[in-house]
């Protein structure tokens, strides 16, 4: 399968750091915030990278990350997006790379420390639709939030102010060909955003959206404090995260 990961985003949560670069190159502990989600899909067996990315310093990226030889990968993709409306906006943009084929999105402040390679195998087998990964959290407000009855999803909501559960709907995303056609049907949210919860809706509608619930260290690194949590953890547990030295 195809990896895609989604850099782009203005970083404000991060400023005034991101006012000079890209928030997914600032470290985590000991290596740039994009390292991790390559690391993910390569550790998966993922051969072929696509890193949407946009606002500062995108050209860093290339500088860093070359041809992707050096991370295991036979084929590393670019592309640009241009001002920052939203996940879904930013895959969109992955579409001819995707090719029809299924593929796995990775965020790209999104630190794992699962092999999800499990994951792609059980995404490989489903017939059509899509798969997403929950792990509950202290402050659901924050996320994409996901209600279980009976375990099958029944709701999803992005950042309830009253959330219903604490079941966050994480950044790996796994999709079939049709989430180019859902993305198109999309507005822009309140905050002027086309959300990737409205994506993963389309699936829930068509009963086609499968979860799992996520093992082991999971966070976002897009505020000063998930980003020191994050550098924290990596620091404390470097046995998982000893990588691309
Ligand atoms: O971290 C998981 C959460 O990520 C999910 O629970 C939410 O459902 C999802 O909406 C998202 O929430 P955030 O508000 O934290 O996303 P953020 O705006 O911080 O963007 C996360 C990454 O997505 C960012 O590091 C790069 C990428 N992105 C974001 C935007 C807004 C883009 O590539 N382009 C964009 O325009």
């Amino acid at each position: 399968m195809k990896g895609v990961i989604l850099a782009g985003g203005s970083g404000s949560r991060l400023a005034p750091c991101t006012k000079v670069t890209n928030k997914h190159l600032l470290p985590v502990y000991d290596k740039p915030m994009i390292y991790y989600p390559i690391h993910t899909l390569v550790s998966a067996g993922i051969k072929e990278i696509l890193i949407v990315t946009g606002g500062n310093s995108a050209g860093d990226f290339l500088k860093l990350l070359g041809n992707g030889k050096k991370f295991g990968l036979k084929e590393i993709h670019y592309t640009y997006q241009e001002g920052s409306g939203g996940i879904a906006d930013a895959l969109s943009l992955a579409e001819d790379f995707a090719d029809e084929e299924k593929i796995t999105v990775i965020l790209g402040d999104n630190i794992f420390q699962t092999n999800i390679s499990k994951y792609i195998r059980s995404f490989e087998q489903q017939d059509k639709g899509a798969k997403i990964f929950l792990k509950a959290v202290p402050d659901p407000t924050r996320f994409g939030i996901a209600e279980i009855k009976n375990k099958e999803i029944v709701k999803l909501t992005e950042k309830p102010k009253q959330p219903i559960s604490n079941l966050a709907v994480s950044g790996l995303y796994m999709y079939d060909a049709q989430v180019f056609k859902f993305i198109k049907q999309l507005t822009p949210s309140q905050r002027g955003e086309l959300e990737i919860t409205d994506v993963n809706k389309f699936y829930l509608k068509q009963k086609t959206l499968t979860y799992e619930t996520l093992t082991g260290f999971w966070s976002d690194a897009g505020k000063f404090d998930s980003l020191f949590r994050s550098s924290t953890f990596v620091q404390q547990h470097y046995q998982d995260f000893d990588f691309f030295n």
